[in-house]
């Protein structure tokens, strides 16, 4: 991706999926297969666990790595931010992900007992690719 498209997503374009469920009566089973499901192939996938009460996580935004953001257990908010609006989005069902394009600043809280956050993303992780200073992510989407 030409690094300057990033300048050009909003937060509209970061929507909500809903996957299939495989409803047995021994379980639930959900897919996401890169580019299938999900628009970009996955290169990497981790997860978040044991957030205490009241901690926050993200806090940045990504210059190129898309993702995929899914509650697999309990429930987080996901705020979304293009630098013009901002809007909060409740992730509480498996079989459910929020995709986040490259240059959009997300601040994941309000984490309920036991959720996990099961992350799908693009590419291999790098520190060069983060935005971690939100003035920072307004000049590079050049609203500064
Ligand atoms: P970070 O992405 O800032 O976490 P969050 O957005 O959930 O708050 O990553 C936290 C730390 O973990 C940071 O020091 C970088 C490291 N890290 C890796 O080494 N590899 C990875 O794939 C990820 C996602 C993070």
């Amino acid at each position: 991706m030409d690094s300057s498209e990033n300048k050009l997503y909003t937060i509209t374009d970061c929507k909500l999926m809903t996957f299939g469920k495989h409803h047995r009566p021994n379980g639930n089973l959900t897919v996401v297969a890169g580019g299938e499901d999900v628009q970009f192939d996955i290169r990497r996938v981790y997860y978040i666990y044991d957030v205490p009460s009241g901690e926050d996580r993200g806090g940045h935004a990504h210059k190129n790595l898309q993702q995929l953001i899914i509650a697999v257990s309990g429930s987080f908010d996901v705020v979304i931010d293009d630098g013009s609006s901002r809007k909060t989005i409740t992730l509480n069902r498996p079989y459910c992900g929020l995709l986040l394009r490259p240059g959009i600043w997300r601040e994941l809280n309000n984490f309920s007992s036991g959720a996990v956050t099961l992350v799908l993303a693009s590419d291999l992780f790098t520190e060069d690719d983060y935005i971690r200073d939100y003035k920072e992510f307004l000049a590079i989407k050049g609203l500064l």
